[in-house]
């Protein structure tokens, strides 16, 4: 009798172990087991954080694995991760590039190891590895900053002059190129018909980037121009800022030199970082492009999904974006804007803020 309970005891046992078991093949197989590597550029950024977050919660959903990295903006870090990606099995690569032009060499060996990759945000330039492009419309980033400005200024009615600086983001990145050109299509004929005057004449695109995107060099730069062009009274009536990082270090400027939210000019940006979106509150910046990163998320592991799947991969665009090599397919998110007007409805009724975390 005891030898039969134990048998029957010892029987249950085997069996709840081959049922673990099973439960735990359908899970890690879920994808096969595959595994993704996303590498992101720095985690000195809200954005990047949450593209980071967002991309391996939801491929982690799906059923992958997942290598995520930072580089802390440095290519050779960044170059190195990629490798051990490469080596240490990945099926596939989601970068989002330091420097667009810097991969070619490791990618390279991606391609040789029928490793797909997707530029993630920033296209990778100059190598035939990348298999397809994911980002928000760039160029018409810019051009609703620009068209931001000429509607607050009411560019089209009212008599100016008025006083503008440009600021653009890191000359390395490829975005960079369609932030400023959206944004020039937009002003350039107000400022070739007078009715915007950059005081300092600085407008070329190698005068106005921001190496690596950094607020610290975008306050200088504005502290600069307001000694140099604004010290006698002259006033800025705006600031076309391609992104949040320098949005706040040229607001930090302007408040040190004494602008206040009743004469503030309309200072534009995007990614609505929490402190942006904080001086937008405040009134020591106006706007920011809003490009909700879980959209992005969403799509790239929609692409991830049909890659793996050999099933055609969803895009939308196979005009625009060329690395050199040729057009690289590409899914457009669409950019809006927030300002003080709507943020609760684009911020905070789309779930992507609490109305704490703006206080
Ligand atoms: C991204 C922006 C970001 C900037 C700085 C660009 O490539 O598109 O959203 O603000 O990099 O990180």
């Amino acid at each position: 009798m005891k030898k039969r309970l134990l048998g029957i005891l010892f029987c249950l046992l085997m069996l709840s172990f081959v049922l673990a078991g099973c439960g735990k093949d359908t899970q890690t197989s879920g994808k096969g087991g595959k595994k993704v590597g996303v590498a992101m550029p720095t985690k000195d950024l809200q954005r990047w954080n949450q593209d980071g977050d967002n991309m391996k919660k939801e491929l982690e959903a799906a059923g992958y694995k997942v290598d995520l990295q930072y580089a802390n903006n440095e290519i050779a870090q960044q170059v190195s991760q990629l490798e051990n990606m490469i080596t240490g099995g990945c099926d596939i690569l989601v970068i989002a590039s330091i420097d667009g032009d810097s991969l070619g060499t490791v990618l390279a060996d991606a391609k040789k190891a029928d490793i797909p990759v997707i530029a993630y945000d920033r296209l990778i330039m100059k190598t035939d590895a990348v298999s397809y492009y994911a980002t928000f419309d760039n160029y018409m980033v810019g051009a609703i900053q620009g068209q931001y400005i000429a509607d607050q200024l009411d560019l089209e009615n009212a008599k100016g002059p008025f006083n503008i600086e440009i600021f653009t983001g890191a000359p390395d990145d490829n975005n960079t190129h369609f932030f400023y050109g959206g944004a020039m299509d937009i002003l350039n004929p107000y400022i070739e018909s007078g009715k915007l005057v950059v005081v300092s004449g600085q407008k070329k695109f190698e005068e106005v980037a921001t190496l690596k995107w950094s607020t610290e060099e975008a306050q200088k730069r504005m502290e600069n121009l307001l000694t140099a062009y604004y010290a006698d009274g002259t006033k800025l009536d705006a600031v076309l800022s391609a992104n949040d990082s320098c949005a706040i270090g040229i607001s930090n400027a302007l408040v040190n030199a004494g602008y206040t939210s009743d004469n503030f000019p309309i200072l534009t940006g995007q990614d609505c970082d929490i402190t942006s979106v904080k001086n937008i509150l405040a009134g020591t910046q106006s706007m920011s492009i809003f490009k909700d990163t879980r959209t992005l998320a969403a799509q790239v592991v929609k692409m991830v999904n049909a890659i793996m799947n050999g099933e055609e991969v969803p895009i939308n665009d196979t005009e625009t974006y060329d690395n050199d090599t040729g057009i690289i397919p590409t899914y457009l998110c669409k950019p809006v804007f927030a300002d003080e007007s709507n943020y609760k409805e684009i911020l905070i009724d789309s779930g992507y803020y609490t109305e704490d975390e703006l206080k």
